[in-house]
């Protein structure tokens, strides 16, 4: 079978070529990939108009179309009269939307933002756009400034003042000592002083006619209407008004004003670009062109595993945990570590008991929420606890947060939102930088909290010495490699799909492993259930004698995991048991271990790592197979029947 793949920078660009080749060359597999790059590593959204309208109800529209890039807070500035009035307030889209049906502004030239907090809590401060002191330059900013310390004190020793946390702040106030009666020279100026990731629109009370655009590593387009232009992070946003676009490459700066688009390089050079027709409606040009936000975030992985550890993880040097401050002797003090959770970052716990016992060798216990706190634990000042939650607000594991703090013990919280109840109660905090999960199923907020479970032991390894340096090297350097293997398991897709599509009919499906992939196989049973609505089961390979074996007759399918080499023999006795009574069977492992086909139906092949590590690659093709299955199934894969995406309540 052929097949080809599309590669791009921005993801429309082969989502165009292939829908024209898939109508071509029917019969083909034609598939999409977004080539490898660093950035769009903060989430947010950006917006902004210019034209002959009311500019406020545009940009809330546009907003509302990115809102899932981040919701956590939003706000709007407006050029009116040679003045800038900024709107900006904490939470979602509905409350700016509320604040400006109470005090609307009027004017005819605005930038917007959709804010996923990485550099300072959720807050009204710390919500875009920012300005600089006399308010004369506005700001909206998706992407992340690593250098905006330095640029910081620097900008302070010329007498400059800041009100927020974020690293955005410092981009009004070094435009404005640039600026020189030109604002694209000094957006220029400024831009390349600054490291990192952006995507900017920015406004001038001295220039009232123009938005200045521009972005390097995080997406931009512009959309161009008849006497008015629009800039967006995405194209969702300027559908509504137009379906002709420029999509911006980096360092690409932008003037827009009513009376069209210029665009020039670096060195003021302008620059004739073709416009881009969008054929597609919003509603997939939001999910990136995947027919899921589910299917979307699965391929997001790669991304997200390489931000979570992007700063942490540094080849020859220590782990960096910015706020977990443990010393040695705090560690020597904790004869125990619970970690609590519930669901899938339960799951994600499982894997951290094995991980941290494993090269810190501090006892762990993992514990679902909702049982911990009833079950009176024995807990004291020895006692670390973990809070694993995506979304930071889980009712249950709230409660044994605050149960555990009242009885003296000190908790670290892995949360996904930064400013989430979880985050702000517990003592030390590890973010998971998978950016926000749309889809109910956790996907990509699961492989993150993994990641951060890697984290947490190697460090906590490092600081006590129970590992060898060169081991823990050695796992460090294999971490970093995993975003690329991720990304050679997502490409392997046909025999998941062959198998949803021959076995999505049953009532039953079991899921069998030992070690941690008995970890990755109870989650790998939850996603099936959740969205495909057949029952399944997760097991011990050991434990299938023991009882669940008298379930297995022909036909009964059972997926196995095996990857961990020490105990690949037994699995290989304990699958040959399941297709002794009759089961299908399909295993999960590594390239390299094909004699596995001797004993199953059909085997996918996940690239050879540590096996410590491989639970963040065997989970992919466990969350495709329940994908598929659901697809087969025609059930709504982002929205599963009975199901929240955060539970606030017992
Ligand atoms: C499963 C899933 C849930 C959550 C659980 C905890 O796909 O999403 O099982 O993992 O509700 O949610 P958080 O992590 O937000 O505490």
């Amino acid at each position: 079978m052929l097949k080809i793949f599309i590669l791009g920078k921005n993801i429309y660009e082969p989502l165009y070529f292939q829908r024209n080749f898939k109508e071509r060359f029917k019969g083909f597999i034609c598939c999409v990939k977004k080539q490898n790059r660093k950035g769009d590593k903060k989430m947010c959204g950006i917006v902004g108009f210019v034209g002959k309208k009311d500019a406020s109800p545009i940009l809330v529209e546009g907003l509302s179309k990115l809102e899932y890039r981040g919701y956590d807070s939003a706000g709007v500035a407006i050029l009116k009269d040679n003045s800038i009035e900024v709107l900006k307030c904490k939470g979602r889209l509905k409350n700016l939307e509320e604040k400006l049906e109470e005090s609307p502004i009027k004017g005819n030239i605005g930038i917007g933002h959709t804010r996923w907090a990485t550099h300072g809590e959720p807050s009204d401060v710390n919500s875009h756009p920012h300005s600089n002191k006399n308010e004369s330059i506005s700001v909206v900013h998706n992407g992340i400034i690593e250098n905006y310390l330095n640029i910081k004190e620097w900008l302070m020793s010329k007498g400059y003042e800041f009100l927020s946390e974020t690293d955005t702040e410092v981009i009004p106030n070094l435009v404005d000592y640039y600026y020189n009666g030109d604002i694209l020279d000094a957006v220029m100026k400024a831009t390349a002083k600054m490291e990192g990731s952006y995507a900017l629109g920015v406004i001038c009370t001295k220039e009232p006619d123009r938005i200045i655009a521009v972005r390097k590593d995080s997406p931009l387009i512009i959309g161009v209407g008849k006497g008015e232009y629009f800039i967006a992070s995405d194209i969702p946003a300027v559908l509504n008004h137009t379906r002709e676009v420029y999509l911006l490459n980096d360092k690409e700066f932008v003037v827009l004003t009513d009376e069209g688009v210029e665009i020039f390089d670096e060195n003021k050079e302008k620059i004739e670009k073709e416009i881009f027709h969008v054929t597609w409606n919003a509603d997939a040009a939001e999910k990136g062109g995947y027919e899921d936000f589910m299917l979307k975030e699965i391929h997001e992985q790669p991304r997200a595993i390489r931000d979570t550890m992007a700063s942490r993880i540094i080849k020859g040097k220590p782990i960096v945990l910015d706020k977990i401050k443990l010393t040695k002797e705090d560690l020597k003090n904790y004869n125990k570590i619970y970690i609590v959770a519930c669901g899938t970052a339960y799951h994600a716990g499982v894997v951290g008991k094995t991980v941290i016992e494993r090269l810190a060798r501090i006892p762990v216990e993992v514990d679902i929420a909702s049982e911990f706190r009833y079950r009176d634990p024995i807990m004291d000042k020895n006692t670390l606890v973990m809070i694993i939650s995506q979304s930071g607000e889980t009712a249950d594991s709230l409660a044994v947060l605050r149960e555990s703090k009242k009885k003296g013990c000190r908790v670290i919280a892995v949360t996904n939102v930064v400013g989430s109840s979880v985050s702000r109660e517990a003592d030390d905090v590890l973010y998971t930088l998978a950016g926000p999960e749309i889809a109910v199923a956790s996907t990509k907020a699961y492989v993150t909290q993994l990641v951060a479970m890697y984290i947490i032991a190697l460090y906590f390894a490092e600081v006590k010495e129970t590992t060898s340096k060169e081991e823990i090297e050695s796992i460090k350097e294999e971490l970093l490699n995993l975003p690329e293997k991720a990304e050679k398991v997502l490409e392997n897709k046909e025999i998941l799909q062959k198998f949803a599509a021959q076995n999505y009919m049953h009532k039953d499906m079991f899921y069998l492993g030992r070690g941690l992939d008995y970890a990755v196989s109870m989650e790998g049973s939850l996603k099936l259930k959740e969205i495909t609505y057949i029952h399944s089961e997760a097991y011990a390979g050991g434990e299938l004698k023991h009882g669940p074996i008298a379930l297995i007759e022909k036909g009964t399918v059972v997926i196995s995991t095996i990857t961990q080499m020490d105990l690949k023999d037994k699995m290989i006795s304990n699958i040959r048991e399941v297709v002794t009574r009759g089961a299908k069977t399909l295993a999960i492992t590594f390239e390299g271990n094909e004699e596995v086909e001797k004993s199953v139906d059909s085997a996918i092949y996940i690239p050879k790592t540590l096996d410590i590590l491989s639970p963040i690659l065997s989970v992919i093709p466990l969350q495709l197979i329940s994908y598929y299955v659901a697809k087969e199934k025609n059930c709504d894969v982002d929205k599963p029947r009975n199901l929240a995406k955060s539970v606030t309540v017992e």
